[in-house]
């Protein structure tokens, strides 16, 4: 199956080392918001360290006094300075004493820091496929210390992973909603819903990989091996260089996978979203998919996609597990090392019982060390592959992206000389030129695919005409930014769309504050006003997102209302009355002659009952205006216009 399946934008995937690098230090700017909690957690991290590091000597106590021949104590080895106090506490006692002086130490270090000597993550049980492992990554929260300590060091992380993930995941939906019409249509759904709800979630597991995580386990690491030389430097110094020489394994291991690691979590990615695509497609049109019995070919596709999702998953997790099983492998091998070295001075009778444990204990601390570092870094590759989707979203190009004003419009609408073809190169309008005033009522009209849609989408900027421009009482509106261009102009969609929640949510969305009388007005001129007062709950009725409680005239009559409670100067009407019944729509026509009179509507429109109440008439065909005019004139000049006209009353 191909590495990318049909996704038409983000169809580059390789990650280079320079830019999974720069990934790196992106998602490292996002942590600089929340530097208090870091600091928090940091801090938390790092008091844990320490009672840790002290184990093994508590261990090396218990072996030599407590279980061992006190004759065997071997004076060549000496404590660390901080456990001094407590070898004063000892001194003399009896072995049951230090026994239970030993064990309250360690109780105490129990409740408050906990006795582990690696980094353990509390997750809720997880699948392993990406999407929940992410979700799960989202609100995971890590935690050196054990105990209380240890309690707070994961409430902390909790937060911080949420808000990390929240800034950037609220960056990308805030570009995907603002992205221009084209890049929209080419944006699948159910690959944007992946990229906001899974890719984005691993942005703080980058960010506390790059930090905190190989810091405290580097400065564990190097406290123990510090001890270890402290102690044993003089005594076992081949020891100490095995230990040393341990640490870099998990990395140097690891480190050659780091391409195919990225470039397997990008596919397993890639390969979820393509499901999520394949549920959103299919249930969206699950009407139409039902009632052309397509439901077997698309149980197929969406069966091929959720394996295919699965098998990649498998993937990662085949190499992750091969390159942690290689980790504990080296490590144990020197572990194997240290402790042939070690045994044969117990047998030299340079060290004890006692040291064993304790150098034993370094050890494994240090190997734990090394495979996390491996698995930091390994993982790290994974949410590489994450954020690279959502920072390409996030940075994709649009057009929407300028941000020149304008001063309104108060007179008229020119477009001279323009064309504009699809991103797929085909031309959709050809050398236009038209001129609209406000306070008229235009009509456009011409057979499918004409360019209706298009020429109308010029005008709130939807679309940005590559040759050619579009003037606003003489001013250039391309570097307009889009926000202020729809401050003047409102586009009533050829398919009506409704959003979940009440009518009234539904009919303020583009002015919030809109007054009771705009609302009550809105609704009369489009000839809803009996359609509410007959439902139960008036203005509350909740709709559901596709509004399919109502009937289609219905959903059209409210969003033509919802269109007008802006009370723009400019009103665009994409098929406004396609759903409408004759008497309805000569009420509908009448009412937005009025309308017209203060403002610039633009209606396109196929029924000769509306297109004869325009004052101006554009003919399109081919993208090309052919004719214009007032029904009159285009009727008596007999061109193509009213070869249309007759057609329709044939
Ligand atoms: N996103 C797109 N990408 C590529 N081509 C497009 C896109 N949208 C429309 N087109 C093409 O541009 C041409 C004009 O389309 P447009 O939607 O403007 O027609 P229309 O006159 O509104 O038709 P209808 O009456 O069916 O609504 C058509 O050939 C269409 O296939
Ligand atoms: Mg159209």
């Amino acid at each position: 199956m191909a590495e990318v399946f049909d996704d038409r934008l983000d169809a580059q995937t390789e990650i280079s080392s320079w830019a999974a690098a720069r990934i790196m230090g992106r998602s490292l700017g996002l942590l600089t918001a929340h530097m208090t909690l870091f600091a928090a957690k940091c801090g938390l991290a790092l008091i844990s360290i320490l009672p840790i590091a002290t184990l093994p000597w508590l261990t090396k106590i218990v072996m030599d006094r407590v279980v061992g021949d006190p004759s065997m104590i071997n004076d060549a080895v000496p404590y660390p300075p901080f456990m001094q106090p407590l070898l004063d506490l000892i001194e003399g006692r009896d072995p049951l004493s230090i026994m239970m002086i030993v064990l309250t130490v360690f109780l105490v270090m129990l409740i408050f820091v906990g006795l582990r000597t690696a980094e353990t993550e509390l997750v809720v049980p997880e699948g392993r496929d990406e999407a929940t492992k992410s979700e799960n990554a989202l609100s995971a929260g890590y935690s050196r210390a054990g105990g209380l300590l240890g309690l707070v060091e994961y409430l902390i992380n909790v937060r911080l992973n949420q808000r990390i993930g929240n800034d950037l995941r609220t960056r990308l939906f805030e570009r995907l909603v603002r992205l221009d019409i084209p890049t929209l249509d080419d944006q699948r759904v159910g690959d944007s819903i992946y990229r906001v709800m899974y890719d984005a979630t691993q942005v703080p597991a980058i960010c506390l990989q790059l930090t905190l995580s190989p810091a405290v386990a580097l400065l564990s690491a190097g406290l123990s091996l510090y001890l270890m030389n402290y102690s044993y430097g003089d005594v076992a110094p081949e020891v100490v260089w095995v230990a040393i020489g341990v640490i870099p394994l998990g990395f140097a291991i690891t480190f050659p996978f780091s391409a195919l690691a990225r470039r397997l979590n990008q596919s397993s990615r890639a390969a979820g979203a393509a499901t999520t695509n394949a549920i959103e497609e299919n249930i969206d049109n699950i009407g139409a998919v039902q009632r052309l019995g397509g439901e077997s070919r698309e149980l197929e596709r969406f069966t091929d996609r959720s394996e295919e999702s699965f098998r990649r998953s498998r993937y990662v997790e085949l190499v992750n597990a091969t390159l942690i099983a290689a980790g504990i492998g080296v490590t144990t091998l020197g572990g194997v090392i240290g402790f042939v070295l070690i045994t044969d001075q117990i047998i030299g009778e340079t060290l004890s019982a006692g040291d064993f444990t304790a150098l034993i204990g370094v050890f494994l601390q240090l190997a734990f060390v090394t495979v996390e570092i491996g698995l930091y870094w390994i993982r790290l590759q994974g949410n590489v592959a994450a954020v690279r989707r959502v920072l390409f979203m996030v940075d994709y190009a649009s057009e929407a992206d300028v941000t020149g004003t304008i001063d309104g419009i108060r007179e008229r609408v020119d477009l001279e000389g323009v064309s504009y073809s699809y991103p797929d190169g085909r031309q959709a309008l050809v050398d236009v030129d038209l001129s609209f005033a406000v306070g008229e009522m235009v009509a456009i009209v011409g057979p499918t695919g004409a360019g209706k849609t298009t020429l109308a989408y010029l005008l709130p900027g939807y679309l940005r005409p590559a040759i050619g421009s579009v003037r606003f009482d003489g001013a250039d509106i391309a570097s307009a930014d889009p926000r202020e261009l729809r401050e003047f102009v409102t586009y009533v969609f050829q398919e009506h769309v409704l959003l979940s929640g009440t009518i009234e949510e539904n009919l303020r969305l583009g002015r919030p504050d809109a007054p009771r009388e705009a609302i009550e007005e809105a609704l009369a001129i489009a000839g809803a006003t009996a359609l509410v007062e007959s439902l139960p709950e008036g203005l509350q009725t909740l709709i559901s997102g596709h509004g399919d409680t109502l009937s289609v005239g219905q959903q059209q009559r409210l969003s033509i209302a919802r269109g007008l409670v802006r009370e723009t100067p400019i009103l665009v009407l994409d098929e406004p009355t396609a759903a409408f019944d004759p008497v309805s729509e000569r009420e509908l026509v009448g009412a937005l002659s009025e309308v017209a009179k203060e403002r610039l509507v633009i209606v396109i429109a196929h029924r000769l009952s509306t297109i004869r109440a325009a004052d101006q008439i554009v003919f399109l065909e081919d993208g090309r205006v052919v004719e214009t005019g007032t029904h009159d004139d285009l009727m008596a000049a007999a061109g193509r216009y009213r070869e249309f006209v007759e057609m329709q009353l044939a």
